[in-house]
């Protein structure tokens, strides 16, 4: 220090600092450098503590220019600092920049099943009715699935329904009829459930499937009749078809019915006029149904001079069908993502 004039210490430090800001990069050396110069412990600073050993006089004129070099070596760092941080913010902008133009990470959503929707629908149709949810097991015994729905083992009605055996006494359900039974010798009248579920047939083409759903309806109560069953009907059908459709009744046969019917509306697609999905006659037949057979009420312990009670079967695949216009039952079984995803709800 002391062969050395501040003047000549203070040239030795712009030098030394312009040749160091020369090849900065980032702003992190820059700020290294800068504490390195200009910080509390940093050389310009180490500077000023040498005034100690200048002559008195001399101190304010060597305070001065110290002063000066600490401005020029601000305003150098501030001026170096800005031009870093634009090219800095370049950069980061060139590594942020996205392509508009490439396809997006999509996070493809499922669509319910036609089934699904059906199923939900019609529940809360009838939710909307006063019909509770039961639902009954798909492995049944012969009694509940036949005997007690008045089709004993020599029945004729049995050859109704391919049945797949599990042993001699159990079965696949062929029905969710089998479920009012269930219902019936455990609650007492007034009784009026919904039974939706998978049910087995071995029957196999483009409108049967081994397996299909359906929904079944059961009501019990004092003094129910034929009409309580046409009024339901009437609304299901202007609430699951659209309003203005129609029901009627044509005679059937239902071992646990008596009388059973078969349920058409009225074709929601030419409005009865007759088309190609109602075959020309304006109605398509959609459910079958009944009053409870008072042998099946007694054999659930309900006394049928008391109570009547009306039951209806439909199934949801059917349904599903008419209603999205699927010509074709394998469709809802094959679980194709393109055939399943044009049910997508909005
Ligand atoms: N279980 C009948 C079937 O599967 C439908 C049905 C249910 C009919 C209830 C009458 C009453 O065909």
């Amino acid at each position: 220090m002391q062969d050395k004039s501040i003047v000549d210490r203070i040239e030795e430090l712009k030098s030394k600092i312009e040749e160091s800001v020369k090849d900065l990069k980032s702003s992190k050396s820059l700020y290294e450098l800068k504490s390195k110069f200009l910080g509390r412990t940093g050389e310009i600073s180490d500077l000023m503590k040498c005034m100690r050993d200048i002559p008195k006089e001399k101190r304010p004129e060597a305070g001065k220019i110290i002063n000066a070099l600490r401005d020029w070596a601000e305003e150098r760092f501030g001026i170096i600092e800005s031009v870093i941080k634009l090219s800095e913010l370049k950069e980061q902008y060139k590594n942020e920049a996205i392509d508009v133009t490439l396809p997006g990470n999509t996070n493809p959503t499922g669509a319910y099943h036609p089934n699904t929707l059906i199923r939900r629908e019609l529940i809360s149709v009838f939710a909307g009715m006063g019909f509770t949810v039961y639902e009954g097991p798909e492995i049944e015994n012969d009694y509940y699935n036949f005997t007690a729905l008045n089709t004993p083992k020599d029945h004729p009605a049995r050859d109704m329904q391919d049945t797949f055996y599990v042993t001699n006494d159990l079965l696949l359900r062929t029905q969710t009829s089998a479920g009012q039974i269930r219902v019936m010798e455990k609650q007492a009248p007034p009784i009026k459930i919904l039974s939706p579920g998978k049910v087995f047939r071995s029957d196999d083409d483009a409108t049967h499937s081994p397996m299909f759903s359906q929904m079944e309806g059961l009501v019990v109560d004092k003094g129910i009749t034929l009409c309580d069953l046409k009024g339901m009907l009437d609304e299901f059908a202007a609430k699951i078809f659209g309003s203005g459709v129609k029901t009627r009744l044509r005679p059937s046969y239902f071992p646990f019915t008596e009388p059973s019917v078969e349920v058409d509306v009225s074709c929601f697609e030419c409005g009865g006029k007759g088309c190609k999905l109602c075959k020309g006659t304006g109605w398509i037949e959609v459910l079958g149904a009944g009053m409870v057979n008072r042998h099946v009420l007694e054999g659930c312990g309900v006394d049928p001079d008391v109570y009547s009670g009306f039951a209806f079967g439909m199934g949801i695949e059917r349904i599903a069908m008419l209603k999205y216009g699927i010509n074709n039952m394998k469709l809802l079984f094959e679980g194709d993502v393109k055939f399943l995803r044009q049910f997508k709800m909005a």
